[in-house]
């Protein structure tokens, strides 16, 4: 029987069209770097990992913050789309899941800014100094350190910043060339776009600077370099920090202006996480985002997803039957649990797709599905 012919019971397990993309449910896989990359390009074990990540049943795939620069780059191992090189690696990876699963699959274009040029996370995380063998000098909105230990950045200028976006812009036609289904722009978590976005980040006195219309003006042109940049049809996606959670900083209400402007401009979906601009004190708990999700729902129409500590089965359904966000995105939950969406259509008695080989899996009363049926 194909599922779609099937009413889904929870709000969880009903599909949505994100523009031309059909996400059988609305459990999307956050993007997730892996710093395992090699300049630039994608490695055996991105085989693996999106490999097991295609076949968990989830609504869409996000692939980790690729960068559209060497210099965007968080790491020295992080994944680009700036060279012929890092397309093909990136083509062996997306050949390898479209030969086994029907998934959606969306990258995250992103640049670090002053966040760049850091160690490995499993190395200590440090910022790699320009004169280290694997460091190199950042790029931000002002010469603004992050923290008193880190090399201050260079400022950008007007033509630096023609460059990074045309970096964008060229990275999302790569996107295009590559068949991916969906791109999310990264304006969150205190990299480059998000830097320009905040007034503790950015305090040029150009056009780029001081009001909230100047300090969104580079993320816009971002966001309209991408979005001309990919086929029409296909969803262009922002990821956005709701707030700093710094008093002075990016605020909620920011981000509802910042969204309204994005939608205008054929944005397909706001996902909305928080922090990351500089040191602050985050509410951390099960939903401690989802209330930023609500008010970015509140002021557009267009579909919003929630993040951060979602793990449970019934607290996806209720955030989506409150109202208070149309898709819940995972991160650590898929690594821990790549079933998740399994074990969630077990949980719910609803339907999820998973591979002919792996159909007699199937528990007593839970019904999975072959691609080829869906
Ligand atoms: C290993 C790991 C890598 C991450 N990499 C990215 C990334 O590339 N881009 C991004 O926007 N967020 C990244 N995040 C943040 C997650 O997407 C997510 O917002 C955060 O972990 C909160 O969701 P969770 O509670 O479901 O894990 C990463 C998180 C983890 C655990």
């Amino acid at each position: 029987m194909n599922p779609e012919t099937v009413l889904a019971k929870t709000h969880l397990f009903t599909p949505l069209d994100l523009e031309g993309a059909r996400l059988k449910n609305r459990i999307v896989i956050a993007p997730m770097c892996m710093y395992s990359a090699e300049a630039g390009c994608m490695t055996d074990w991105h085989l693996a990992h999106y490999g097991q990540l295609a076949l968990s049943g989830a609504g869409l795939l996000t692939i980790e913050a690729t960068s559209v620069t060497p210099e965007g780059r968080i790491t020295y191992a992080d994944v680009g789309l700036y060279s012929d090189a890092n397309e093909a690696a990136f083509a062996r990876v997306l050949t390898l899941i479209r030969q086994f699963s029907d998934i959606p699959v969306a990258v995250q274009l992103a640049h670090a800014g002053r966040k760049a040029s850091h160690d490995l996370p499993w190395r200590g995380d440090a910022q790699m100094p320009p004169e280290s063998a694997l460091g190199w000098r950042t790029e931000a909105p002002s010469a603004k350190a992050l923290t008193a230990s880190d090399a201050p950045p260079s400022a950008l200028t007007r033509d630096d910043m023609v460059r990074v976006r045309d970096a964008f812009a060229a990275a999302a036609r790569r996107a295009g060339r590559l068949g991916l289904d969906a791109i999310q722009v990264h304006g969150a978590h205190g990299y480059l776009l998000h830097q320009f976005l905040s007034p503790l980040s950015n305090t040029r006195d150009d056009d780029y600077g001081g009001s909230l219309e100047n300090r969104m003006r580079f993320p816009l042109d971002v966001f309209d370099a991408v979005r001309e940049n990919f086929p029409a049809g296909k969803p262009v996606s922002v990821r956005v920090s709701g707030t700093d959670w710094i008093d002075g900083g990016w605020t909620i209400e920011d981000t509802c202006v910042f969204a309204q402007e994005l939608e205008k401009r054929g944005c397909a979906a706001i996902h909305v996480s928080s922090g990351g601009l500089a040191a602050a004190k985050i509410p951390v708990g099960p939903n401690y985002q989802v209330p930023l999700a609500a008010k970015v729902k509140a002021a557009v129409k267009i579909p919003v997803v929630a993040v951060g500590l979602i793990t449970e089965f019934d607290q996806a359904e209720k955030i989506l039957a409150d109202g208070a966000a149309d898709l819940i995105a995972l991160a650590r939950a898929m690594l821990y649990d790549p079933r998740w969406p399994w074990h969630a259509a077990a949980h719910f008695g609803e339907q999820v797709a998973a591979p002919s080989q792996y159909l007699r899996a199937q528990p007593h009363g839970v019904k999975i599905f072959a691609p080829s049926e869906i």
